[in-house]
């Protein structure tokens, strides 16, 4: 049998025929706008508030199926990164397209360890925001003022330029992060220490206190590596979106990937981790779990952390957290709201209300728990979020850039409001 593909539509409002081509299961929205249009009147256009089933873009970086529980980033399964690899070597993967070479590495870790330096303006610009400020407003501020320390950065079509501001906002975000935290804690900001890893650094700069070298717990830096390494890529979120969105107008990456923190400060994005802590913290023993599922299941509330939009079988990073919350608690101690979440997890796979609605543990369930057992307060959860998703943004960005296809994004509209109105004067309007 040949395939044809094609999709024939029929406008009935004419009886007119056209025929679309289908190509990797899409049909261009530009072509619906060839259908019924005359000089008085636009084409079809396509109404998807939310973008639920629209590809914006063709992309090489991250591949998922929900259905299967699959996440590969540049085609690597999920699992073998978090199992075998490094943030880092992770990060060169989603920029370049390809695992380093030995040299490739050592350089990439060179250069990235050797820009987590801020310049000192940027730490008095820190400095002069209120003692209670959020770490995400401030991530994101200082993000987007990053861009007028390097005012070059805004040639984007070189590849040189391109690649050192890359270099410098994944070695700057955990710097900036880190000074967050400690502003809210009134704490004396910590300067990168380019012996340690990555994330051994983060941690040095988030607790190191008046010790000449902070030694962090090598369980802890591994853990927090998983950490980063899994929430490096999701394909087209909220957040990416607003990355590429801001970045298709040619803006410098500093400031598209400020536009991406916004995206992600926002709660229906990167804060479902905290509301899980809540949610358990509120549950407070293993005893008011099946009264809580009730409510639960008669509409009262959600359980946070279980769900996806895309995920129906189950998040892959879930699965990979659970691991890793075991290595944490084993330095920290437990967490007893751990037993809670267990508990709640075991039941909630057992009722029908979950199994047929296809609810699983998602990333968030666990991850609040290690975090908080990190003592890391609810605020600075998006933060640790924001630090590893830069290079999955950066990614993404560099292939808009690279897109001959791509143009200023600009969505359609369909207008609901009035027209043509005559203005009425002030004074008409207020003597009425
Ligand atoms: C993630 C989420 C927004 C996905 O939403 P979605 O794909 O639009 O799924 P829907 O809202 O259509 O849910 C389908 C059904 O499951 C129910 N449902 C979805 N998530 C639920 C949850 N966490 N607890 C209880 N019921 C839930 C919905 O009420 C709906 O039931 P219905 O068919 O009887 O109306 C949603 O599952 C959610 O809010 N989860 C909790 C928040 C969370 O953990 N977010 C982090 C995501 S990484």
């Amino acid at each position: 049998m040949t395939e044809n593909h094609t999709l024939t539509v029929r406008d009935n409002r004419t009886g007119e025929e056209y025929e679309l081509p289908i190509t990797d299961g899409t049909v261009r929205a530009s072509d619906f706008g060839k259908i019924g249009k005359t000089e008085d009147e636009p084409g079809l256009a396509v109404y998807d508030p939310g973008f639920t089933n629209t590809a914006s873009t063709r992309s090489a970086v991250t591949y998922i199926d929900g259905d299967k529980g699959i996440l590969e980033y540049r085609g690597y399964p999920i699992e073998q990164l978090a199992e075998k690899s490094t943030y880092l070597e992770v990060a060169y993967l989603l920029i370049h397209g390809e695992l380093p070479t030995r040299e490739q590495h050592d350089k990439w870790v060179h250069e990235i360890t050797f820009h987590t330096f801020v310049h000192e303006n940027l730490k008095s610009q820190l400095q002069g925001f209120r003692y209670d400020a959020h770490p995400m407003g401030m991530l994101l501020s200082s993000v987007g003022a990053l861009s007028t320390f390097y005012p070059e950065a805004r040639n984007i079509s070189d590849p040189q330029v391109r690649h050192d501001q890359v270099v410098r906002l994944i070695a700057k975000m955990p710097t900036l992060g880190a000074w967050s935290f400690r502003h809210a804690q009134g704490k004396p900001y910590v300067y990168p220490d380019n012996e340690l890893t990555y994330t051994e650094n983060f941690l040095s700069m988030l607790f190191k206190m008046s010790e000449q070298k902070y030694n962090p717990d090598p369980r802890l830096a591994k853990a927090l590596e998983v950490l980063f390494i899994l929430h490096a890529d999701h394909e087209q979120n909220c957040s990416t979106n607003a990355v590429r969105s801001v970045g298709s107008s040619q803006v410098d990456p500093y400031s598209a990937v400020s536009a991406g923190i916004a995206a992600l400060y926002g709660p229906l994005h990167g804060g479902a981790n905290e509301a899980v802590l809540k949610m358990l913290k509120r549950i407070k023993v293993p005893e008011n779990i099946p009264a809580f599922i009730e409510g639960v299941k008669k509409g009262d509330e959600k359980l946070m952390g279980f769900g996806h939009r895309v995920y129906k079988n189950f998040d892959p990073r879930a699965t990979i957290i659970k691991k890793a919350v075991d290595d944490v608690f084993e330095v920290t101690g437990v967490n007893p709201l751990l037993e809670i979440a267990q508990e709640l997890e075991r039941i909630a796979l057992e009722d029908d209300y979950f199994v047929s609605r296809k609810l699983y543990p998602n990333v968030d369930f666990y991850s609040g728990l290690i975090y908080e057992a990190l003592q890391f307060p609810p605020e600075m959860f998006t933060v640790l979020f924001a630090i590893p998703r830069t290079s999955g943004w950066l990614a993404q960005w560099i292939e808009l850039v690279d897109d001959k296809e791509q143009k200023i994004a600009r969505p359609k509209q369909i207008y609901t409001g009035d027209r043509q109105l005559t203005f009425p004067s002030a004074e008409e309007r207020w003597s009425r």
